[in-house]
């Protein structure tokens, strides 16, 4: 998982869109759509929610997306369906996928294989290289969907390859605005870590989750700004009591208010004892941000599964869910 993960920028470089998936996108582009939808399950699911969040500003049509067995009624022939899964074999993925080819929906595709790709025929079908873990494969699943997305959206592009070589930078150099990944993981050995994000860094904030839920096998939960204003806040008394630490995921590009959100809550936080990590750094634009935050956060996982000497590549309860439950079909 080290090696995956480390290997995070130069897997930005690989994706190169088929002819047939970008002719899909290209027709699109010039018919319009009155929505995108896209499907997909965990690993598979992060990217598209970060490539949403980035781009809904721009696009006049909406983004959403789906992490289930169905999708809105309102996903008509009239939408596009951007289906991900890293297997192609992932049941949620595979029952909203059918929906939306009964519902007469444009619809592709993003797998290394599996049933998924036996749709090629009927459906433009991306293959993205094989053999890592799906989570490990965001970066590779991100090129692929910001790209089709660009196509159809149209507007100034964003070389995913372009970025690579600006996080390998930012990746070189941690200190510079971060603690080292294996310092943070030291502060995290003995914690719940809370992830608190707002806007485009909601996601990375709900991958950081995930991460550390998949490779460092440790609780942890997620929130955000303005919302948890509103609820979490009130609890924030107990959470030294239940070993819970907050951890701010701060934008260079925060609007002026959410930066006194984020401040006020600092302060009340810290009044009660339970001062918030604060993780920002330097980028140029929105989509660098989120993925150096994201890159950096998925390195202190796999540290800290490397302090709790556990196997930060195996998800051997996932496997077995995904086992038990194909036995009762
Ligand atoms: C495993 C992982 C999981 C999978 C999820 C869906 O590394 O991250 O969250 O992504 O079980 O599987 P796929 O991606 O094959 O559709």
């Amino acid at each position: 998982m080290r090696g995956m993960v480390s290997s995070f920028p130069d897997l930005l470089n690989v994706i190169t869109l088929n002819e047939v998936v970008t002719n899909f996108a290209l027709q699109i582009n010039s018919k319009k759509t009155n929505g995108i939808c896209l499907i997909g399950m965990g690993g598979s699911s992060i990217a598209g929610e970060m490539i949403r969040c980035i781009l809904r500003e721009r696009a006049n049509v909406p983004i959403i997306s789906v992490r289930g067995y169905d999708i809105p009624g309102a996903v008509n022939k009239d939408w596009t369906v951007i289906t991900v899964s890293y297997s192609g074999n992932t049941e949620e993925t595979l029952s909203a996928f059918d929906t939306a080819i009964n519902r007469g929906c444009k619809v592709c595709a993003i797998t290394t294989g599996g049933e998924l790709a036996s749709h090629s025929e009927i459906i433009p079908v991306q293959i993205i290289p094989s053999g890592l873990q799906p989570r490990a494969a965001l970066p590779l699943i991100i090129s692929a969907v910001l790209l089709i997305l660009q196509t159809i959206l149209g507007g100034e592009p964003i070389d995913p390859r372009l970025l690579s070589e600006d996080i390998r930078t930012q990746s070189k150099e941690w200190s510079r605005s971060l603690l080292k990944p294996r310092e943070f993981a030291e502060k995290l050995k003995q914690t719940t870590p809370v992830f608190v994000a707002s806007g485009h860094l909601v996601p990375v904030a709900y991958r950081a989750k995930c991460q550390m839920n998949e490779n460092a096998k440790v609780p942890s939960f997620y929130s955000e700004i303005p919302e948890s204003n509103h609820n979490e806040i009130e609890a924030i008394d107990s959470f030294g009591e239940r070993n819970l630490l907050p951890i701010f995921i701060r934008s260079s590009f925060e609007s002026q208010r959410i930066k006194q959100r984020f401040d006020a809550t600092q302060i009340i936080y810290s009044e009660q004892g339970c001062t918030p990590i604060t993780v920002q750094l330097k980028a140029k634009t929105t989509l660098e941000e989120a993925l150096t935050l994201t890159h950096y956060l998925d390195m202190v996982s796999v540290e800290l599964a490397d302090i709790r000497s556990v196997d930060s590549t195996s998800v051997p309860r996932i496997s077995r869910l995904k086992s038990i439950l194909s036995s009762k079909r």
